[in-house]
């Protein structure tokens, strides 16, 4: 495998841009192709068969791009379809999952809350992640129904926005959470409406910074880290709204290339 090759990232959307923010700091010599599936948001409602096959369409649309490793940057996508990717596919996936466990460690009031959808609060993978935890702290799940696609239109704090999230926040915070795990890759574009109505001591957690260094150490151990110094190409591809991605990645607009495309 060549080490120049593109690292391939894909979600349901534009919430992946999140990770792909965190593989950029952390890698920046890496190149970079992300695929926006927003014709297909949002993932969190369907069946876990309808999950993999269009997971399976991403990553063969990712490999034909002749991606060198693949993040599932989407909990639900990791959740219901990593297990079938890995066993069907040779090339690398790295998931991203909630990060309850870290979230359980920290936490002195021994309950946390976690925001993500139906499809990862209902697949196998967090359930048995989740198990082994409910035995130390109290964990809050709820369904942040309706969130992704208020995000891939734009709405981080529109009145219907924070109608949802107050909904959503009241049985957490009436559970004395002390942590909020944000299951959703979509949700971190949500942090500064989630501060603003959150009590003071409860602390926000996402996963993005743990999929970046992970991925690091991925491509590290299979030799494929690209150690050039060459500015890399940065390809992001949407098969929905090309203004919802520009809206998303603003700050770096001056060296990335957006398109729309079908796949
Ligand atoms: N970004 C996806 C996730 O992390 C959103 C799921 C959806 O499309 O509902 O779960």
């Amino acid at each position: 495998m060549n080490n120049k090759a593109p690292i391939g990232i894909f979600d349901s959307g534009v919430g992946g841009t999140s990770i792909w923010k965190e593989i950029h700091k952390q890698l920046p010599h890496e190149a970079t192709v992300y695929l926006a599936d927003s014709a297909n948001a949002p993932y969190g409602n369907k069946t876990k068969e309808e999950i993999i096959s269009l997971c399976i369409k991403n990553t063969e649309h990712l490999i034909s791009l002749g991606c060198k490793i693949i993040i599932i940057a989407c909990n639900t996508a990791t959740t219901n379809a990593i297990t079938y990717l890995r066993n069907h596919y040779q090339i690398p996936f790295i998931g991203i999952e909630p990060a309850i466990k870290p979230a359980a460690l920290m936490s002195k009031t021994n309950s946390i809350g976690i925001l993500a959808t139906k499809g990862t609060l209902s697949s196998d993978l967090f359930y048995e992640t989740s198990k082994a935890l409910t035995l130390e702290v109290n964990i809050t799940e709820v369904v942040g129904a309706g969130l992704v696609p208020l995000i891939e239109n734009g709405e981080i704090e529109s009145s219907r926005t924070l109608a949802l999230l107050k909904k959503y926040l009241k049985p957490m915070v009436a559970a004395n959470i002390d942590y909020l795990v944000l299951g959703c890759s979509h949700y971190p574009y949500l942090i500064k409406p989630l501060q603003e109505l959150l009590p003071g001591n409860i602390k926000i957690i996402d996963s993005g910074e743990a999929v970046a260094k992970q991925t690091q150490l991925v491509l590290a151990s299979k030799s494929i880290s690209n150690i050039s110094e060459e500015t890399p190409r940065l390809l992001f591809f949407t098969n929905g709204k090309m203004r919802t991605l520009n809206f998303f990645l603003k700050e770096y607009k001056d060296k990335i290339e957006i398109s729309e495309i079908s796949f």
